[in-house]
Formats: structure tokens, C-alpha cells, sequence
């Protein structure tokens, strides 16, 4: 599939809409893919993001070892992969190889991306959480939506439910993006 490079100051855009989110590491010759439910942009320029990646992850090694983390939003026809790399650890499995996971590289750093997901944010950690929950600061480095679904600055989301993100709800039910409307305040039609 095709992705397409977006200014960093837009690299919001890729996950306002509140998706969830699957977060790949790597340090050395160690990788891992985990999912992760919460995440969020945090400013434009530089752009920012927060996430919380539990303390005894793998995951969480990974990225404070190096520095770094990739952070995606899959797609619906990869929810049953959200789920499988959010239910064991990197420590005990290799889940690229047990869920038979392609990767392609990223431009500035070493993790690995996944295809099928909606855009891609490549980031380096700017501040490490202290305790457990605590959210770690990410400043995107790289961004790239999918070329398709991804035009003139704004999702157009394809009619293909297959292609839509998806929202994580608890116990394995997710709902899926569904249709945009526009509306505008009372304050600019007054103006
Ligand atoms: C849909 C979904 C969303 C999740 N969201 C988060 C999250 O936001 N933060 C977190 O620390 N763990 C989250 N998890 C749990 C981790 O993905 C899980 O602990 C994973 O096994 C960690 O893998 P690792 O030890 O290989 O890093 C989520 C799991 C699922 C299935």
C-alpha cells in the first residue's frame, strides 16, 4: 500500500479521532509490537504525543532503552492482530513470528512499522515516565498516513469497512470509524 509523508505540524490529524493504536520497539537486535489504547496528540509544533505504556511491559524496556518508539493505527482487517500482540508479552514470544507479523523499516528510527494501518508516526522519547501508568512524551520525528484514505490534509475514509480505523472499547469489542458530518459554532456563523 501506499503511504504518503505528512508535515509534522498535521501529524495530529492522523489519530484525533481517538483509534487505537499498536506501538513497535526495537533496541539491538530485539523488537517487539504491542497494543496500546492510549495515546494522544499533545501539541503541533513540535509535534508531540503521549502514551501509556504499562511499566512491566516488554514494550516499555524497549523504548526506555532506546529512545524511541513507532506508533500506528491499525486498520479494521488487522483488529484480530491488535488484539493477539495486546495479550503476551514480547518477553515470552517473538509476536512478529508467532502471528506471522510483515514489517517494514522506518526512516529515522530502528522499529520496525506494520502495514495495514491507517498512518504511522515515528517518534523519540522526550520524557520518560517515572511510575508505572505514568504517560511517556514522544516528539514525532516522521509521519505518513495511507495514501488512499489520506487526501488534501483530511481522512477520507474508504467505504471499505475493511480500510477503517478502529476504536477499543474492553473485552475484545471494538467499534469501527464511521461517517463524518460537519457542523460549525454558533459563534463563527454569527460573525
Ligand atoms: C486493545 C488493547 C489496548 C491496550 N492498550 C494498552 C495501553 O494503552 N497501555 C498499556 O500499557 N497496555 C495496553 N494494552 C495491553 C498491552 O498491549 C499488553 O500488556 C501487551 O501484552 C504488552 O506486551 P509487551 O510485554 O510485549 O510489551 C492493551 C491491550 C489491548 C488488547
Amino acid at each position: 500500500m501506499a503511504h504518503t509523508s505528512i508535515p509534522l505540524k498535521d501529524s495530529y490529524k492522523l489519530f484525533n479521532h481517538g483509534p487505537v493504536s499498536i506501538i513497535t520497539s526495537a533496541h539491538g537486535n530485539k523488537r517487539n509490537i504491542m497494543a496500546a489504547a492510549w495515546t494522544m496528540p499533545l501539541d503541533f509544533s513540535p509535534a508531540r504525543v503521549a502514551v501509556v505504556i504499562d511499566k512491566n511491559t516488554y514494550t516499555r524496556e524497549l523504548v526506555n532503552a532506546s529512545g524511541e518508539f513507532g506508533l500506528q493505527f491499525p486498520m479494521r482487517k488487522i483488529a484480530k492482530v491488535t488484539l493477539d500482540v495486546g495479550d503476551l508479552s514480547g518477553r515470552d514470544v517473538d509476536k512478529f513470528s508467532r502471528f506471522n507479523i510483515s514489517t517494514f523499516p522506518a526512516s529515522k528510527i530502528a522499529a520496525p512499522f506494520i502495514e495495514d494501518c491507517i498512518g504511522w508516526l515515528e517518534c523519540k522519547v522526550i520524557k520518560q515516565g517515572a511510575e508505572e501508568m505514568d504517560p511517556i512524551v514522544g516528539e514525532v520525528v516522521a509521519a505518513y498516513a495511507d495514501a488512499e484514505q489520506f487526501l488534501n490534509g483530511r481522512w477520507n475514509f474508504s467505504d471499505d469497512p475493511q480500510k477503517r480505523s478502529i476504536h477499543y472499547m474492553a473485552g475484545g469489542e471494538f467499534y469501527m470509524t464511521g461517517e463524518s458530518f460537519r457542523t460549525s459554532s454558533r459563534y463563527s456563523e454569527e460573525k
